[in-house]
């Protein structure tokens, strides 16, 4: 067994821990569960956004009792800062053909909404059979638009959050637990 960055590696640069590793792992296996029965005898195509998603892609996929296949998107979203302004550019594009397909999103998290709303718009426009979103974490505080979301693993507060593929300045993204960062982290 392997040795994770934990709380005390993090020292004063951890606020707190929002989201333990057990609760991501306990999560990640009722959604599966969830998806395994909904998608009982179709084929499934799993459909991650590089590079946030990549955890929550390899847990789920594992998690999950049915074959599934897995293709990456990776989208770069413009606008001033860190703030999403939802006009979206394609980085990397999706290897497969997906009209027909039954396609399943997974996201890290959902915060403005604008880039995944761009991506179902752009992902539907390709005639799948069907297009249905996953998520681990949402901030329904932050939201700017609707987004129809069928698995969402936590909803947290309205703050900027690190752990489990989600960075700051690529930083934290190997931290097996979602927490906050403290202030003097970001300069403050
Ligand atoms: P949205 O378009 O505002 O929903 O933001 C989408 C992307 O911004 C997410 O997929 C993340 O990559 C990034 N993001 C949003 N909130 C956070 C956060 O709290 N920590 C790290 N990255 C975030
Ligand atoms: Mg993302």
């Amino acid at each position: 067994m392997y040795r994770a960055v934990n709380e005390i590696d993090m020292g004063t640069d951890l606020e707190k821990v929002l989201v333990s590793k057990e609760d991501i792992e306990a999560k990640l296996v009722e959604l599966a569960a969830e998806i395994d029965r909904d998608y009982a005898g179709r084929d499934l195509l799993i459909v991650g956004v590089l590079k946030g998603a990549v955890m929550v892609m390899a847990d789920l996929a594992r998690a999950l009792s049915s074959n599934v296949t897995m293709d990456w998107m990776a989208v770069s979203s413009y606008g001033a800062g860190t703030k999403s302004s939802g006009v979206v550019r394609i980085l990397k594009d999706l290897d497969t053909d997906i009209a027909g397909r039954h396609v399943l999103i997974v996201e890290d998290i959902i915060d403005s909404g604008l880039t995944l709303s761009w991506l179902i718009s752009n992902l539907g426009s390709r005639g799948p059979a069907s297009l249905e979103v996953c998520t681990l974490l949402r901030k329904p505080e932050a939201a700017k638009v609707e987004i129809d979301v069928k698995y969402t693993g936590f909803d947290i507060p309205n703050e900027f959050v690190v752990g489990y593929g989600l960075d700051y300045a690529e930083k934290y993204r190997n931290l097996p637990f979602v927490g906050t960062l403290a202030p003097h982290v970001y300069g403050g």
